[in-house]
């Protein structure tokens, strides 16, 4: 089994000192940054928009994975594009015309992604295999870091991973929410290729080791 890739999620960094923790995830064995922007609307909590997302930029070494919670997200992807983003993930749940966002998403040269909300079935992308290039799914109600991974959403990533093997996709499976040295174990069990993780890294008291023991993680 590889190792997941793992995305720190930027969300738990010390925004007084961005340069340092992104320079901190540039040295360390994470392999994307994981960017979670919160508009107050489609998720109760605001967290940044374009200046950060540069400024991250202009220091990252490794690519940045943006995670939409916004409503009407297509009217922002040419704009997260031109600020430096690889991966553009948009919510299922606020895309009326999803098929058509992923599209966009591709178009504006980036890895297009879809994050599954907890109620939201797994059974439901498997028409649009072919649009996306990675699926997120929730291991929590998305808005705040910290919360505890709600076991309900791993059959999810087992059945996503049956689903995508039949229909031949080479779409990676991620997980957001949760993640850490205790709960890797059992996503990685469950078929995941990447893991985001936020407090569980800048929240350690020596994040490099936090990032190995996760990209470590075998079966439970
Ligand atoms: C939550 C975000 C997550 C969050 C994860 O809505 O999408 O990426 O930063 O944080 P932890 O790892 O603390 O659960
Ligand atoms: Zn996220």
């Amino acid at each position: 089994m590889n190792p997941p890739i793992i995305a720190p999620s930027i969300l738990a960094a010390d925004f007084a000192n961005l340069q340092r923790d992104v320079e901190l995830i540039n040295r360390s064995e994470a392999d994307w940054f994981h960017v979670d922007v919160m508009d107050g609307v489609f998720v109760p909590n605001i967290s940044f928009g374009f200046p950060v997302m540069e400024a991250i930029c202009r220091h990252a070494t490794k690519p940045l994975d943006v995670h939409l919670m916004i409503v009407q997200p297509e009217r922002y992807i040419d704009a997260f594009a031109k600020a430096g983003a690889a991966a553009i993930t948009v919510h299922y749940e606020a895309c009326t015309h999803l098929h058509r966002t992923l599209t966009l998403i591709r178009e504006a040269g980036c890895r297009a992604g879809v994050a599954l909300n907890m109620q939201t079935p797994v059974d439901t992308l498997i028409d649009i295999a072919d649009a996306f290039d990675q699926v997120l799914i929730m291991t929590i109600n998305p808005g705040f870091g910290g919360q505890k991974l709600l076991p309900l959403s791993i059959p999810k990533v087992v059945k996503l991973r049956r689903l995508l093997t039949e229909a031949q996709s080479p779409a990676l499976i991620g997980v957001d929410g949760g993640i850490d040295q205790h709960t890797i174990g059992m996503v990685v069990a469950a078929g995941i290729d990447y893991a985001v993780a936020g407090t569980s890294v800048f929240g350690a008291a020596d994040p490099l080791l936090a990032i190995q023991t996760l990209k470590k993680a075998r079966q439970p």
